[in-house]
């Protein structure tokens, strides 16, 4: 794609707070300048917006004052304005009942932030899983020139002699303790290796996948996604983005120019080739449905079935962050993609030039971590979509977290009826259920838990860990965390809060799972799914008011992106009256 940069010098939308000499821009502009801004930043240069997800409850981004400081840097350097923002920041690992329930408020916020301020450009300051995703809606939305710098992957955690994964051994040593393999003294020594320095998570779960995501869209800077969070060259990265963004508000390079139908399928795709979460797949529906490119659950099989998963990294794989960046990090796999004639070379990023031209020619530094040709973690790793009765919308499943044995698998079904039905039978020794049984849980959808948690991967009984089994199929229309693994049906659509069949499965029901026919099958005539589903009786009754009320009104269902419906699409930066 050739982009034609806009002329200037012209008028930027800030000069409509602060050009001119009104009651209303002295009001705007003097107030402004009780902080000591002289008379000649309001010249008419850039004025650019430094969106933070800083909290000290997200700790994932509690390094972003550091970082928004090296943005702010680069931004004065190549004559703009630079105003540090806070945003909203849905910490995933704190926010109850969980932070999907916010990523949409979030958007909401940062989309009215933008317009309805003196912003010519943004920088997008995010890192934890819903931060990412939230400020790209919010953008997208209002269109303003914008470029995304993520905070980082924290550094490797040891435990024992072996590297310790974000999330992914919080499941692993919590089955661990449950069977009985380790002591929950241990358990806790554990948690002191868990968390080794400031960033996201070391795995590639979902904050990692999204920074790849970000990139891949071409909406950061080259090579964005791995730097870990300390390492002196993610402030660099700062200081760049912060000199790139005025240039882009010159060049009046916007988020619709870049993520284009084309970037979202590189997006896709590098997906399947880095093994990553499935929950980009909700982001990117949103976050497409923002910019108006038509994507549906159908592109995900479709793009990603030939795409192997090259990159080794938990949970999928063996190694962490720190060691994909130190490999070459995402421009390598980039470049792959794009010998192997699966990237859209001439995708336009927010550098202004074609994606290709940023990856062409670097190098794989390790191959243990970014596997060589011919070797993969799984030959098609594109996230499957599942479709059949018991979920007429579609499901996803991430095969590289699966076990090959179980893709094709038929079981009877335990059912648990919602998060705490599960909480109270599972560890119940008499819970009649074995390897081969499918569990499923309901009502853990956008609009029944209500915002979607990640719980797809329930624990397994302790009875079938003793056996020392590790997998079981599971079913359920929730998410699943990125850090974490097994033969998980996740998203199951329409959910079950919306009427959707998996409210109707039973106890002893028989359920297929066939993963090369991309089925998902409930067992019982279509006359008895139409009868039990005539039938059902709704054991969510919705909020009555407040946020969550206006949430389960207008929650699309996870096959299109989970957004609330009033919010699609782009409404851009028009500026609004003047105040007074
Ligand atoms: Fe914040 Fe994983 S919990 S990045």
């Amino acid at each position: 794609m050739t982009f034609k940069p806009a002329a200037w010098p012209r008028p930027l939308r800030s000069q409509h707070w602060y050009g001119g000499n009104t009651r209303d821009v002295i009001y705007h502009r003097g107030w402004l300048k009780n902080q000591g801004y002289p008379d000649d930043l309001f010249d008419g240069r850039p004025v650019i917006g430094i969106l933070n997800t800083w909290s000290d409850l997200t700790p994932c981004n509690g390094h972003l004052r550091e970082l928004a400081e090296k943005v702010k840097a680069g931004v004065w350097e190549a004559g703009g304005f630079p105003l540090e923002v806070p945003v909203f920041s849905a910490s995933e690992n704190t926010y109850r009942p969980t932070a999907m329930l916010y990523r949409n408020l979030a958007a909401m916020a940062v989309e009215e932030t933008l317009r309805g301020q003196p912003i010519d450009g943004a920088v997008l300051l995010v890192g934890c899983d819903k931060t990412t995703p939230s400020l790209l809606m919010g953008a997208a939305s209002t269109d303003i020139p914008s470029i995304v710098v993520t905070g980082g992957p924290m550094l490797n955690g040891h435990f024992h002699g072996e590297r310790v994964g974000s999330g992914t051994h919080l499941w692993r040593y919590s089955e661990a303790v449950k069977a009985g393999e380790m002591s929950q003294e241990e358990f806790l020594e554990a948690e002191q290796s868990m968390s080794r320095s400031s960033g996201t998570c070391n795995t590639m779960g979902t904050a990692s996948t999204m920074a790849s995501m970000a990139e891949a869209l071409g909406m950061a800077l080259s090579g964005n996604a791995a730097i870990p969070a300390v390492d002196s060259r993610r402030r660099t990265l700062a200081h760049l983005s912060g000199r790139r963004i005025v240039q882009m508000v010159k060049d009046d390079l916007k988020p619709s120019d870049v993520m284009t139908r084309q970037a979202f399928e590189n997006a896709i795709r590098t997906n399947a080739a880095i093994g990553g979460s499935t929950n980009a797949v909700i982001h990117l529906l949103a976050i497409a449905g923002r910019v108006g490119v038509g994507l549906t659950l159908d592109d995900w099989d479709r793009l990603g079935r030939d795409v192997p998963t090259i990159v080794n990294l938990m949970p999928s794989g063996e190694y962490l962050m720190e060691e994909f960046f130190y490999a070459g990090g995402l421009p390598v796999v980039l470049r792959r993609l794009g010998e192997a004639g699966l990237l859209h070379k001439e995708a336009l990023t927010v550098s202004g030039g074609a994606i290709w031209e940023e990856v062409r020619s670097v190098r794989n530094w390790n191959e243990a971590v970014i596997l060589p040709e011919g070797k993969a973690l799984a030959d098609s790793g594109g996230i499957v979509v599942l479709k059949g009765n018991l979920a007429p919308n579609g499901a996803v499943l991430k095969p590289s977290a699966a076990s090959p044995h179980l893709m094709v698998h038929r079981g009877r079904a335990v059912v648990f009826e919602d998060i705490d039905d599960y909480k109270v039978r599972i560890n119940d020794e008499s819970l009649d259920i074995d390897e081969t049984c499918i569990m499923v849980l309901k009502n853990c959808g956008p609009r029944g838990y209500p915002g979607m948690a990640e719980v797809g991967n329930m624990g397994l009984p302790p009875k079938v860990l003793r056996k020392g089994i590790t997998d079981m199929v599971r079913i359920s229309d929730a998410r699943m965390s990125g850090t974490a693994y097994g033969t998980v049906v996740l998203h199951a659509s329409p959910e079950a809060a919306a009427g959707g069949p998996l409210a109707v499965v039973r106890d002893g029901d028989m359920i297929v799972l066939d993963v090369p026919a991309r089925a998902l099958v409930l067992e019982v005539s279509d006359e008895e799914l139409a009868a039990r589903l005539a039938t059902r009786r709704s054991v969510h009754p919705s909020a009555a008011s407040g946020y969550v009320w206006l949430h389960q009104q207008h929650v699309g269902g996870a096959d299109t992106g989970a957004d609330l419906d009033f919010l699609k699409g782009c409404r851009g930066s028009a500026v609004g009256k003047e105040a007074h």
